[in-house]
């Protein structure tokens, strides 16, 4: 099998996807029309045409206004479900899916539709496909971290359905240290801990990451790279960087795929893997970001391997379920 047929075939783990981010703008004009929202685009191929980013925070103004379309419990769970009949037909088997909870309660959105929304269509897709999934609550950095603290607090009824908070937005401006409390306090009610970082920031939110607010993931982490001692701190330490490459390209983190450092941050032995992002809006879901590296730094099949087999070391399944979902890897790779 060449690489392509065999990125295709092999079985994935998404740990970095945002369910808003995965919004189509036909499922968006749906939403809205039922719901009596009016988008400021006039179809769908506008919308989409739209979408011309020049750095984080001109796709972060755009998202947030197409997330106005989500208002009941059914557009969390149709939104949910579309992942992850895509995600299915992916071969993905294990997913880990971020929600912003303030973007939607600050719309006066109840936290149970989104939550049960979302987690009505993981347990289904559990029973359909048997992808198993991890919820993430993230909080939105731009806002003070007293609204942080009020979310967490509201989300004690379904903490049973969450399984960990992270931290999004806008990265420049706002460093993990404005957050230290509210995720010592997530920590206490048991939950785990992962966080944005070294995508427009400094490295240096990548270090203050592990050390203040206790992440045992990086999402995106380019800006590591930046830094020789902290990069061979996160390759001693196994940290696992969940990188977006179509993510970065897009957002102008840099300029071109053959530019992302993907390859080099492989070679350095960083616990690197592959993800979407916000995957309505880049250009594609885990498998197109998969091809687009392949393509774009010459991936071999090697490469392909380990980064997902990082993902399988990174992610929260237990021990069996990572056991399974390598011999399933192996089976691909060695039939290749
Ligand atoms: N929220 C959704 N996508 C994001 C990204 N790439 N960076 C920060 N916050 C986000
Ligand atoms: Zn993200």
């Amino acid at each position: 099998m060449d690489v392509e047929s065999l990125v295709r075939a092999m079985p994935k783990v998404e740990l970095h996807v945002h369910i808003e981010g995965t919004l189509e703008p036909e499922a968006a004009f749906a939403y809205a029309g039922r719901n009596g929202v009016t988008l400021p685009y006039g179809s769908p191929s506008e919308m989409r045409r739209a979408y011309e980013f020049t750095d984080l925070q001109s796709f972060l103004d755009v998202y947030y206004a197409a997330s106005s379309v989500l208002l009941t419990r059914r557009d969390f769970y149709d939104l949910t479900w579309d992942y992850v009949e895509r995600a299915a037909a992916e071969n993905v088997r294990h997913v880990e899916v971020f929600f912003d909870p303030q973007t939607h309660l600050a719309r006066g959105v109840a936290l149970s539709s989104v939550v049960r929304g979302i987690a009505c269509a993981l347990s289904e897709a559990h029973g359909r496909w048997g992808i198993s999934s991890a919820l993430i609550m993230c909080f939105l950095r731009h806002l003070p971290e007293e609204d942080a603290m009020k979310t967490l607090r509201q989300a004690d009824g379904y903490l049973h359905l969450i399984d960990g908070v992270g931290l999004d937005s806008s990265e420049i401006g706002n460093p993990p240290a404005k957050f230290q409390r509210v995720f010592a306090e997530a920590r206490e009610k048991g939950l785990r801990v992962v966080a944005h970082a070294g995508e427009e920031g400094p490295a240096s939110n990548v270090a203050d990451s592990l050390d203040l607010l206790g992440a045992e993931r990086i999402d995106h982490g380019p800006r590591s790279m930046d830094d020789p001692a902290l990069v061979e701190r996160l390759a001693r330490d196994r940290v696992c960087l969940t990188v977006c490459p179509l993510s970065n390209v897009r957002l102008r983190v840099f300029d071109r795929i053959e530019d992302h450092p993907l390859k080099a941050m492989l070679d350095a032995g960083l616990a690197v893997t592959v993800n979407s992002d916000d995957p309505a809006y880049f250009g594609g879901y885990i498998t197109e970001n998969f091809l687009a590296s392949v393509r774009g730094l010459g991936l071999t099949a090697e490469d392909v391997r380990t980064l997902a087999l990082n993902a399988i070391e990174g992610c929260w399944l237990d021990e069996a379920g990572k056991a399974k979902l390598r011999a399933e890897l192996d089976e691909v790779f060695a039939s290749s």
